[in-house]
């Protein structure tokens, strides 16, 4: 049986009480939002009817008991099984017939890991949208905490960017970021209640078979505000490296640090570089800080492409990307655009022709070499090869390297400290 296994044991009322707030190990989390959750389970979970409610054994066999080979990956909240069960029902069926799920097991972290559980049921219950992942149903048995979600063949946008050996090509990467930015503009302003996301990453990005991208996990997703208030007051919680700073100085959530997490990502499908990467030479650790200054010239904007495309890229369309990345950064959140604005201008982008050739590329890259090129400071022809970033076979440096809190901690995502007071969220 895998670590992961979620084992027998208490009921919540036991894991809940008496407990001081728990800080999760999580990938994503910071400070546990609050302690003062005694409300009944009852109030909590509004389940929508379109769910189906899973009994833990039928998970159980339908996972092949959550053994490692059916492991499809491993977050904060717990680790993540592929299963199959019938169509339109809740009996788990034999592997490769049926309807193929993705089975998210929650770790027993008490009080912080169910109140995303309960956020992902409430939030993911009522919403739907071609960008969104669909919520099939949810397991609640004891302490046990499941959510059962479609199976994304392709996996996380993380993993096609950072941990593959072929280079995702340009036009999917500006297919997946417009699939992405829809997602966003239908949860700001086209949901019946806005939305606030809050963990825009590109592990929670997945991939359909045509790499139309979805946005999962919405435990830290929050209602915007309500009436004349500009703004969610909260403790913050999110991802390092993709929140916004004044979001995390003030804890004043607002729709807009969404949109800088979105710049975020769309540095790192421009570039191929994550948004926190400690094994880079000083000063390239943060990827918005180094991308910086390069956004704003727009003649010498290619330095930041990503040179595992070798030129294969749309001129134009970078172009168009990089500056879009860099209003979406912008340090006021007021002049950031709306994700609608972002959607119409990412629209284009996939199908523009005006490929860059490699020569272009070498060219233009040759022509500026005066060593101060951080992209081609590997590589005698001037394109950063794949060790500049990855391990000699081939994989991404291992995320054991330098993971804070825990052994399935991710690097890149820390404690944030914490913000001037606020009052509950
Ligand atoms: N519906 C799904 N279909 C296919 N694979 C999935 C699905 N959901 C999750 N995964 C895989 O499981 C991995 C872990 O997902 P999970 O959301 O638990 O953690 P994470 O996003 O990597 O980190 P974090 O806890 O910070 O959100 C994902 O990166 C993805 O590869
Ligand atoms: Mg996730």
């Amino acid at each position: 049986m895998y670590l992961c296994v979620p084992a027998e044991s208490k009921s919540i009322n036991e894991t809940t009480k008496d407990q001081p707030p728990p800080v999760i190990s999580s990938t994503t989390t910071s400070i546990a939002e609050s302690n003062s959750s005694t409300s009944k389970l009852e109030d909590e979970l509004k389940v929508s009817s379109r769910l189906l409610k899973f009994a833990f054994n039928d998970l159980k066999t339908a996972t092949r008991n959550f053994r490692p080979e059916s492991l499809l990956g491993e977050g904060g909240f717990g680790c993540v099984f592929k299963g199959w069960i019938e169509e339109n029902g809740t009996a788990p069926v034999k592997p490769g017939t049926g309807l193929t799920v993705a089975v998210k097991t929650l770790n027993h972290d008490g009080l912080q890991g169910h109140k995303e559980w309960v956020a992902e049921v409430n939030f993911l219950g009522d919403l739907i949208h071609p960008n969104l992942v669909k919520l099939i149903g949810y397991c609640i048995e004891d302490d046990q905490r499941l959510l059962v979600y479609e199976f994304m063949p392709r996996g996380s946008l993380e993993n096609h960017l950072f941990r593959r050996a072929l280079p995702l090509p340009w036009s999917i990467r500006m297919k997946i970021a417009l699939g992405a930015a829809k997602g966003l503009a239908f949860l700001h302003e086209e949901a019946a209640k806005t939305v606030i996301y809050r963990d825009f990453k590109t592990s929670n990005i997945l991939l359909d078979a045509e790499y139309n991208a979805k946005l999962s996990d919405f435990g830290l997703a929050k209602d915007g505000p309500e009436g004349d208030k500009t703004h969610v007051s909260t403790r913050v919680m999110g991802t390092y490296g993709y929140a916004a700073p004044e979001y995390v100085m003030t804890g004043h959530l607002t729709s807009r640090s969404d949109v800088y997490s979105f710049g975020v990502v769309l540095l790192e499908i421009l570039t191929g570089r994550r948004s926190m990467d400690k094994n880079r030479p000083n000063g390239e650790h943060n990827l918005v800080e180094w991308a910086r200054p390069h956004l704003g010239e727009r003649r010498r904007f290619y330095k930041l492409i990503d040179p595992r495309l070798e030129g294969h890229f749309s001129i134009k369309g970078a172009q168009k990307a990089a500056h879009l990345a860099a209003r979406c950064l912008s340090r006021d959140p007021k002049v950031r655009p709306l994700m609608s604005e972002v959607v119409e201008i990412m629209k284009p982008l996939p199908n523009l022709k005006d490929m860059a050739s490699s020569s272009y590329y070498f060219q233009t890259v040759q022509a500026d070499r005066t060593g101060s090129s951080p992209n081609t400071r590997n590589g005698s022809n001037g394109v950063r090869t794949p060790a500049g970033s990855f391990s000699r076979n081939g994989q991404q440096h291992p995320r054991s390297l330098s993971i804070p809190n825990g052994s399935h901690a991710s690097p890149y995502h820390h404690q944030f400290p914490s913000p001037k007071p606020q009052g509950k969220p």
